[in-house]
């Protein structure tokens, strides 16, 4: 099969309309939204029967390795509207050194870095601005925290649609330059996400943006789906026992948990789901504190840091469908100290040559706890995410040098 027949052939969609999240209520497909009416994410819904007689998994397993394979899933109708860099199925990396010295059973990391733009961002964006192309949007902005506004800015650039991206002071500075390279406006707020989101919505009533932001747009979470899939996917349809999800504004555990919903009304998957972890940082972890409280909302955290700056959301639009699937499948949500992060980073680099970025560290440390403490057992399948590649984060120095004006001691090497 030709590397490019996901993006050119044509293949039935199976969109029927979208659905408020919180009240049921349908939307129209195929016009431009925000939230729904009742100020709501929107979801989308398919025919899933329709989907169920049109999709087999040995003519899926025929297709090219990439986000794409999953067309009768996703909302792009038009293979013209598709845009892409090459969203590559992502491989499941196995920790077999730390598996061992903690007596747990399999630890796999999804590694994300693989992606376009070097993050699990590309997968909503990628979803996101096909569909702007499709529906006709020409100026796109988004409140970011690195890594999405540079799937924004890559894919609106490559779609010639205009990017206007707000992030917080202090980005790290790959993130804000590798925006601005890929062809957007960046700007640098002295504020959290949640300040830059709301120069977006004013930017929308005052300029005519399309609102980016994550669950206000319907479609990031279609793309974020596609982890779901392909993770049921590449463990031949066996769900793991547990997977490990650095939480932040949630649209992958929501989109996660949506996918597992899907696969199972298509016959591909029984009835066993992942008990899904929300993994958060203690100077930033409003959904652990709600899931603690039993409470279906989660309250805004006035003070939030941490160095996994992805998992720096104080607030979360879609705050009670991240504790809804975490509640729903069983599992919990936990937060870790920053120099657990740190800790992680080094542990997993220096015993399995794996380079985490800081917020997949941050579910590496709770893995750990949880196995500690028997959140999780000792013969479960674990999987974690890594979110993105490692290298787009701060190193530590290295002081070794070599002096060539003087005699080497190869034996003190
Ligand atoms: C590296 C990394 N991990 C995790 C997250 C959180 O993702 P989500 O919005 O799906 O919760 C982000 C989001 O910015 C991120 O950049």
């Amino acid at each position: 099969m030709p590397y490019e027949d996901n993006l050119t052939a044509e293949r039935p969609t199976f969109v029927t309309h979208l659905e408020c999240a919180a009240t049921g209520e349908r939307h129209a497909a195929d016009v431009v939204h925000n939230l729904s009416r009742a100020g709501k994410p929107l979801l989308v819904r398919y025919d899933l029967a329709g989907v169920r007689n049109a999709l087999a998994k040995d003519a899926l397993a025929r297709r090219a390795p990439d986000l794409w394979r999953y067309r009768e899933l996703l909302p792009v109708r038009r293979a013209a509207d598709i845009v892409s860099l090459g969203e590559v199925m992502t491989p499941l990396i196995r920790l077999p050194r730390l598996a061992a010295r903690l007596g747990a059973g399999e630890l796999l990391v999804k590694d994300e870095g693989r992606l376009p733009t070097g993050s699990f961002k590309a997968r909503g964006l990628v979803l996101a601005v096909s569909m702007a192309k499709a529906l006709g949007i020409r100026h796109m902005a988004m409140p970011t925290n690195g890594n999405a506004g540079a799937a924004l800015a890559a894919y609106a650039t490559r779609t010639g649609i205009r990017s206007t991206i707000f992030c917080p002071d202090d980005t790290p500075e790959v993130n804000v330059s590798e925006i601005e390279l890929q062809g957007a406006t960046v700007y640098r707020v002295n504020g959290l996400i949640d300040d830059c989101g709301r120069i977006v919505g004013e930017g929308k009533a005052k300029a005519g943006w399309f609102d980016t932001s994550t669950l206000r747009e319907p479609y990031r979470i279609e793309g974020k789906k596609t982890m779901g899939l392909e993770l049921a996917e590449q463990l031949d349809w066996q769900l793991p026992d547990v997977i490990f999800y650095p939480t932040g504004g949630g649209t992958g555990l929501i989109g996660m948990w949506k996918a597992f919903a899907e696969l199972a009304a298509i016959g591909f998957i029984g009835a066993k789901r992942p008990r899904m972890v929300a993994v958060q940082a203690e100077g930033c972890a409003p959904m652990v504190r709600a899931f603690e409280a039993g409470t279906e909302h989660a309250t805004r955290v006035a003070d939030a840091h941490t160095i996994a700056s992805g998992i720096r959301v104080p607030q979360a639009i879609g705050d009670f469908l991240i504790l809804r699937a975490v509640r729903e499948s069983g599992g919990f949500a936990i937060a870790v100290a920053d120099d657990a992060i740190v800790a992680a980073i080094e542990e997993v680099a220096r015993q399995e040559g794996f380079l985490m970025c800081p917020e997949t560290a941050a579910t590496y440390a709770a893995f750990k706890q949880s196995l500690a403490d028997g959140r999780v057992g000792r013969h479960e399948r674990a999987v974690l995410f890594n979110c993105a590649t490692g290298l787009k984060y701060p190193l530590p120095a290295v002081a070794r040098r070599l002096d060539l004006t003087k005699p080497i001691d190869y034996a003190a090497l």
